[in-house]
């Protein structure tokens, strides 16, 4: 697979990552099975998608740990990137950000993925109780000690409360301006895909300017670009689609000139090309520092998107794709 690099040190990486979230966490739990998630980490590495993305949160815990029995056996084939600032309660998520819950929070990752170094650690949220730069202090002094090789940011977009004017990541770009002066950022996390392709205004041009790699979160908007869901199917109560605006039944209809326009750009490329593959490849083709982290917890589904790497979308695809309908429903 195609090596791209992230940041400043040039960490190198299977242009195409996995997403590890849907084993363990957000994605119906009936549906995640052990057995089948170790399968799809193995199938990745093999493959060449190198970076597998997790978070403390995920679970909580049991992601890393089950990235942890693979760790163990295959550590130099991979490039983990793992979060931290999130703590799970009962019934609600809360951020800490205070240096020596940072300081205790990475040791219990690096325990739990069996590991003395994590590649990639990022904040998952900053904490408002908590000046940023005091968190990423303590997180750039775990660097300096070794249990960390780069520092990654979170970007959420603010969703519902915008002034008017204001960008999605407006804010996420004033942290990440804050947090460069006391330690460089090798990373920034944040949703990009065909349906969601507002980091492109300025949080990927801003990382662009600076050297900095772009891992791009829900690449497949949440499984809907694969084509593989139908209007009306109902998620579990536990699956974020069943609160998500796009996933309701009128929505999924209402965006399927979407999944359409995918599926005619990949008709073009052969038969055994699939939407998903070209909504990767459409990430792909987003900028060079670009990495999809595509999200299974199936085997064939890893193989399928490790295969996009591989795809070269053209101008008149890309010009295609641009052309597409903005996604209906929102947060807003
Ligand atoms: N930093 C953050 O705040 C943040 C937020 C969200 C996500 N993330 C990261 O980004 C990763 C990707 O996002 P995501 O997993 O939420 O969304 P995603 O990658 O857009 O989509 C995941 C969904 O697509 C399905 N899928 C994957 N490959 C497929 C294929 N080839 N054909 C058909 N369906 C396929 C998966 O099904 P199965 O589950 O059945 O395999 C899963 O339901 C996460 O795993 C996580 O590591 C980070």
């Amino acid at each position: 697979m195609e090596r791209r690099t992230i940041g400043a040190t040039a960490l190198a990486v299977g242009a195409v990552g996995l997403g590890c979230m849907p084993m363990s966490w957000a994605y119906s739990t009936s549906r995640q099975q052990g057995a089948e998630s170790l399968r799809t980490v193995h199938r990745a590495l093999d493959l060449g998608s190198t970076l597998l993305d997790t978070a403390d949160m995920y679970g909580p815990f049991t992601n890393e740990l089950l990235l942890g029995r693979v760790l163990r056996q295959r550590r130099s084939e991979a490039f983990v990137s793992t979060k931290v600032g999130l703590l799970v309660g009962e019934q609600h998520i809360v951020a800490n950000g205070r240096p020596g819950y940072v300081r205790r929070a990475c040791d219990a990752s690096l325990r739990r993925l069996q590991t003395d170094v994590i590649d990639l650690y990022q904040l998952h949220r900053a904490d408002p109780e908590v000046p940023v730069e005091e968190t990423w202090g303590a997180m750039a002094e775990l660097v300096r000690a070794g249990k960390v090789r780069a520092l990654g940011l979170c970007a959420v977009g603010v969703r519902g409360e915008r002034r008017p004017g204001a960008g999605l990541f407006d804010t996420t770009i004033r942290q990440l301006e804050r947090v460069q002066q006391v330690f460089p950022v090798s990373a920034v996390e944040a949703e990009l895909s065909v349906w969601s392709p507002e980091a492109l205004g300025s949080l990927l041009p801003w990382c662009t300017a600076r050297g900095i790699g772009f891992l791009a979160a829900m690449p497949l908007g949440n499984g809907f670009l694969t084509g593989t869901l139908t209007p009306g199917q109902g998620f579990e109560p536990d699956d974020l689609r069943a609160r998500h605006p796009r996933f309701t039944a009128e929505m999924m209809a209402a965006n399927q000139p979407i999944v359409a326009g995918l599926r005619r750009v990949a008709a073009r490329h052969g038969e055994e090309v699939t939407p998903a593959q070209v909504a990767l490849a459409w990430v792909l083709a987003q900028g060079p520092h670009v990495i999809p982290i595509p999200g299974t917890k199936q085997a064939c589904w890893a193989e399928e998107n490790a295969a996009a790497a591989g795809l070269r979308l053209t101008p008149e695809d890309l010009q295609e794709l641009r052309r597409l309908p903005p996604a209906r429903g929102s947060w807003d």
